[in-house]
């Protein structure tokens, strides 16, 4: 059957561009210039993986074009002949060559030399094994744990006392040394210009270092299958010089410009039994790990029912670069979308299954008040760090109120600084925590030695020390430790009136 000619040159076009797109889509994901590409090195470990991944790829590349010019050598050079015999229409087979069976120097040849391949391969990879374990004897390397979560990454400095999540800061010129755990299924820790990966194992702890050359940021990525999220599980790298970095070491140990605005009184009512925003704080580093392995714990005994789990820390979340562990860029717009909506940014993120004020769905806020959570947090950024946004002039504006009452001054600050948002002001009425009603008549029996309003102020600044029974600890923030002596009695006063 005669194929028509049109069809015909469909059919070689269809196969022409599926070889260009095939060829295209190689040299794209060769690109050594794509952030996530291995073949650009940005640090010595990146550089020892390279040079094992180049000595194995020219063996493995020149053993190639042996083997198959061998093979090509025997089809063209042995291909089964035929002899015309002259002056007739008939053919002479060709006489089949020798049989032979078994050559011993041969067969010894052929496995010395693998043998010999092998160890060329395993004495520099083992070798490399060991130098990425390490960080080189005589440095002084920055210590830091990277920890898995389902999906986000927490980054500890243990011995700066900072915890941040998903941005990781270093210093150039100096090797980082990692310890990496996880606090719920393998992850994978990796810097493809950089070093990796490395996996996260839950209840083990496994290590390695990087260092980078030049100032500048890197893209990190999960590179273990981990859940729904695992391809949404990116963090960054920003590498600084020395003196930069120690500038970020200080501002992540100075408190933020302002932190009083009705945002900060829905974040805390609303976000603060998950994310910490104060690990600016004296000894906030302790309390941190020591919530985050509480959480973990829950979570490790009763997967269905823990009803917190870990979230990362927001402490000057204004200065960071990216949101939802690397998915956008952090600008306002995005961070309302963020807060609004998180599963529409990341489907799989915890938030909305976990935190009331969704219940599963879009934010139970009005437009406003997730523009003032949003705000709040931008508006995170140590004091004395760039310039501050306008919003927060016009928060530190609104701070100037004249209070005719310490009462008065109370109930606004209950209100502001988010505590309604957990407890209810009617009987019986429980939000999160227990009611305030008729709180003057129950503190004073509390604890003995305290008076009612001594109790009630202990209650805030430490909220951990007295849990009224059928309530859980470490759910109540325990940051009003930062209001003035006068904001905290003004709040006692305030809360000895509820009836
Ligand atoms: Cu974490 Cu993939």
């Amino acid at each position: 059957m005669e194929i028509p000619h049109k069809f015909m040159i469909t059919k070689k076009l269809l196969k022409y561009l599926s070889l260009s797109s095939l060829i295209a889509i190689l040299l794209l994901s060769c690109s050594p210039h794509h952030e996530q590409s291995t073949f650009t090195n940005a640090g010595p470990v990146a550089q020892a993986q390279s040079e094992l991944f180049y000595l194995m790829f020219w063996i493995a590349g020149i053993i190639f074009v042996l083997v198959q010019g061998a093979l090509i050598f025997a089809l063209l050079n042995f291909r089964r002949k035929e002899h015309p015999i002259p002056g007739s229409d008939f053919k002479l087979p060709d006489i089949p060559p020798k049989q032979v069976h078994g050559n011993t120097k041969l067969e010894i040849l052929w496995t010395i030399i693998p043998a010999l391949i092998l160890v060329a391969i395993a004495v520099p990879t083992v070798q490399t094994i060991y130098s990425t374990y390490e960080p080189p004897e005589d440095s002084d390397p920055l210590e830091i744990v990277a920890m898995g979560h389902q999906w986000w990454w927490e980054f500890r400095y243990p011995d700066e006392g900072i915890v941040t999540a998903n941005e990781l800061r270093v210093p150039t010129n100096r090797p980082v040394k990692v310890t990496l755990q996880s606090q719920d299924v393998i992850h994978s820790f990796w810097i493809p210009q950089v070093a990796g990966k490395k996996d996260t194992v839950p209840g083990n702890t496994n290590q390695m270092w990087f260092q980078v050359d030049e100032p500048g940021n890197y893209s990190g990525q999960c590179a273990e299958f981990c859940g729904v999220a695992h391809a949404r599980m990116r963090f960054r790298v920003i590498a600084e010089d020395e003196a930069d970095f120690n500038v970020w070491l200080n501002a992540m140990k100075t408190p933020p410009k302002t932190t009083s605005s009705e945002g900060y009184g829905l974040f805390l009512a609303h976000c603060s039994m998950c994310h910490s925003i104060d690990s600016y704080m004296n000894e906030s580093y302790e309390k941190e790990i020591t919530v985050q392995d509480d959480r973990w714990a829950d979570w490790f005994h009763n997967q269905e029912e823990s009803a917190r789990v870990s979230a990362p820390n927001l402490t000057h979340l204004g200065i960071r670069t990216m949101l939802a562990a690397g998915q956008k860029d952090m600008t306002r717009e995005n961070l309302i979308a963020w807060i609004k909506d998180p599963s529409d940014i990341k489907q799989g993120t915890r938030m909305q299954s976990v935190a009331t004020v969704y219940q599963g769905g879009a934010a139970k806020l009005k437009e406003h008040e997730v523009e003032a959570i949003a705000d709040y947090l931008l508006s995170q950024i140590p004091d004395g760090w760039g310039s501050v946004s306008t919003s927060t002039e016009s928060l530190e504006e609104a701070e100037v109120m004249v209070w005719n009452t310490p009462e008065e001054h109370g109930e606004y600050l209950f209100v502001n600084q988010g505590c309604s948002g957990c407890h209810s002001l009617n009987e019986d009425e429980v939000i999160v925590g227990p009611s305030m009603y008729g709180l003057i008549d129950r503190s004073g029996s509390k604890v003995e030695g305290l008076s009612a309003e001594e109790y009630i102020y202990q209650s805030i600044t430490y909220p951990n020390e007295y849990i009224v029974d059928g309530y859980a600890a470490n759910v109540m923030p325990q940051i009003f430790i930062n209001l003035s002596e006068e904001e905290l009695n003004a709040l006692v006063s305030y809360l000895i009136t509820i009836k």
